[in-house]
């Protein structure tokens, strides 16, 4: 089975009403390259309104979810309230979130489980720091990082990987296209030995780290880069650019 493209932008904490709007607009507006799935991620608190004025098509995604039903849990999100919403998407273990908030694999995993179940796809996060890399430890990390989310995930269906080098991240150092490719294609043999041939075959594995319209459609030729999530390009109008880069 042919692997989709998938184009996630991942808004983090930025954006006003009117910026937002000016966005969905402009993606309402662009001429979308129809094999490639489109799934954007404002604030919390935007949600809402970009699911209302985005065209049909394309998904909105929170960029976390909580992995309670529902209580007393101050400033969190549920599952059944995003699906209530019509977002059926959530980020998950973005680095941002592993490393300022304090998120751990175990509670990735966690929240990982508690939405794919609660029947919301996720957009699951991995990547190394430069320590990490320089060290020789890419792989490692990364496997690392994967052993604790895949057992809790029952349908790999609801989950596309997203491979973000932390060194990479807003920083506009993008990793080459051969650094790329090569963690991509360890992510498809960990689950090919790990989970199954078939998961290793369909799941789409998305780079993240200062794509742009100008390297995206370089990176997008390569055989196990299926698509990208992107930061600060999903802000701007390059960002159409990048969603049709494998055409
Ligand atoms: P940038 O594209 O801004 O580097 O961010 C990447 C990212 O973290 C997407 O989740």
């Amino acid at each position: 089975m042919a692997r989709k493209f998938f184009v996630g932008g991942n808004f983090k904490m930025n954006g006003t009403i009117e910026s937002i709007k000016g966005i969905v607009k402009n993606l309402n507006d662009a001429k979308l390259d129809p094999n490639t799935e489109v799934v954007i991620a404002p604030p919390a608190l935007y949600l809402l309104l970009v699911r209302e004025h985005l065209k049909n098509g394309i998904e909105v995604a929170a960029q976390n979810v909580f992995d309670k039903p529902n209580g007393a849990f101050t400033g969190e999100i549920s599952v059944s309230q995003l699906k209530d919403s019509g977002i059926n998407w959530t980020i998950l273990g973005h680095s941002e979130r592993r490393t300022i908030l304090g998120e751990s694999d175990k509670v990735v995993a966690s929240k990982t489980k508690f939405a794919t179940e609660g029947g919301i796809s996720v957009i699951w996060c991995c990547g190394e720091s430069l320590e990490d890399r320089e060290a020789g430890k890419t792989i490692e990390v990364i496997e690392k990082q994967l052993a604790a989310v895949s057992p809790k995930i029952g349908d790999w269906k609801k989950v596309v990987i997203a491979y973000e080098p932390i060194w990479a991240i807003g920083t506009g150092k993008v990793a080459t296209v051969q650094q790329a490719q090569e963690v991509h294609a360890a992510i498809r043999k960990w689950l090919k030995a790990n989970v199954s041939e078939t998961v290793a075959a369909e799941t789409r594995i998305l780079y993240g780290g200062s794509v742009n319209g100008k390297n995206c459609k370089e990176l997008a030729k390569e055989e196990d880069i299926d698509g990208f999530l992107v930061g600060g390009a999903s802000l701007k109008p390059e960002f159409v650019d990048i969603i049709n880069a494998s055409q």
